[in-house]
């Protein structure tokens, strides 16, 4: 029987990483296009090239910006910001973006008036997608932090956690349905003012526009086998839901669920103490 699918990103971070070992489990669990694609990479003494796979990885951020641009997701995260800092005890002083990729997110915040003076941290496992996103930040004037850090555990980045927001889009659906109680866990053990955390909820509807959107706007073959196979991964609202009954207690939770072209990337949001 084969294993649950894996996205090629996730077989080639952390580095440094064996092609043979990367291949070998895209094989376990049947992915033998994706499988192909990775023997493909370049190697030496079978390590994958690490300027190669950096490259790759900051193309495929790119055009995962797209897609962040064609679904407006820092403007919508912008006004979640809002009404989850309505609901807090203090006063906003920290947005933290775990797994923020590109820091497309934060570098677009950045220039919102209503975060004026809140500082912002995107942590990613990626060094090569962080010392990116710093220089692209540098770039436009931006001014986020990008650390090096576990999404699962990302520790400094929450500094004064009362006055704190986690958010992260396209990263609930790397976590197996497992471990997300623990994910939400990390985040009352810290004790954040409230989090809000962005992916699709799955279905046909959802697998048919992501299918259309990557054919038509995503070149590389890497973004289009991850683009496609991140929907089918992603967790229903009431998993979501469960999970942060079972992780935070203490937090009042939302999450709409049912698919919708208009909401493709829907927060399960949650706040402390509410
Ligand atoms: C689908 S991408 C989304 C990137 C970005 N948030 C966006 O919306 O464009 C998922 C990101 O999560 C990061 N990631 C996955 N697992 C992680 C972990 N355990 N700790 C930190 N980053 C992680 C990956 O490196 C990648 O940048």
């Amino acid at each position: 029987m084969s294993l649950p699918p894996l996205e090629i990103s996730d077989v080639i971070t952390p580095r440094p990483v064996r092609r043979s070992d990367a291949v070998a489990r895209l094989q376990a669990s049947g992915q033998v296009r994706a499988a192909r694609l990775v023997e493909r990479m370049p190697a030496t003494d079978d390590v994958l090239d690490e300027a190669h796979v950096v490259a790759l990885m900051r193309r495929v951020h790119a055009e995962l910006q797209r897609l962040g641009e064609e679904l407006q997701l820092p403007q919508r995260v912008s006004e979640d910001l809002d009404r989850l800092r309505q609901a807090m005890g203090n006063p906003l002083r920290r947005v933290v973006d775990l797994g923020c990729g590109s820091g497309y997110v934060l570098r677009w915040l950045s220039h919102d008036p209503s975060l004026a003076g809140v500082d912002l941290v995107g942590v990613d496992h990626d060094p090569g997608l962080m010392e990116w996103a710093a220089r692209l930040g540098r770039a436009d004037g931006c001014r986020a932090r990008f650390v090096v850090g576990d999404a699962l555990a990302p520790g400094v980045a929450v500094a004064e956690p009362e006055a704190t927001i986690v958010i992260s889009s396209g990263v609930l659906h790397h976590i197996p349905a497992a471990d997300l109680p623990a994910f939400f866990a990390a985040h009352a053990t810290g004790g954040v003012a409230a989090f809000a955390h962005y992916d699709p909820e799955p279905g046909w509807l959802t697998n048919l526009g992501s299918w259309v959107f990557h054919r038509a706007r995503m070149r590389e073959a890497v973004s289009r086998h991850d683009g496609n196979l991140s929907m089918r991964r992603a967790h229903p609202a009431d998993v979501l839901l469960d999970a942060v009954a079972e992780g935070a207690p203490g937090y009042a939770a939302g999450c709409v669920g049912g698919q919708s072209v208009l909401r493709v990337l829907r927060p399960v949001t949650g706040t402390k103490g509410a």
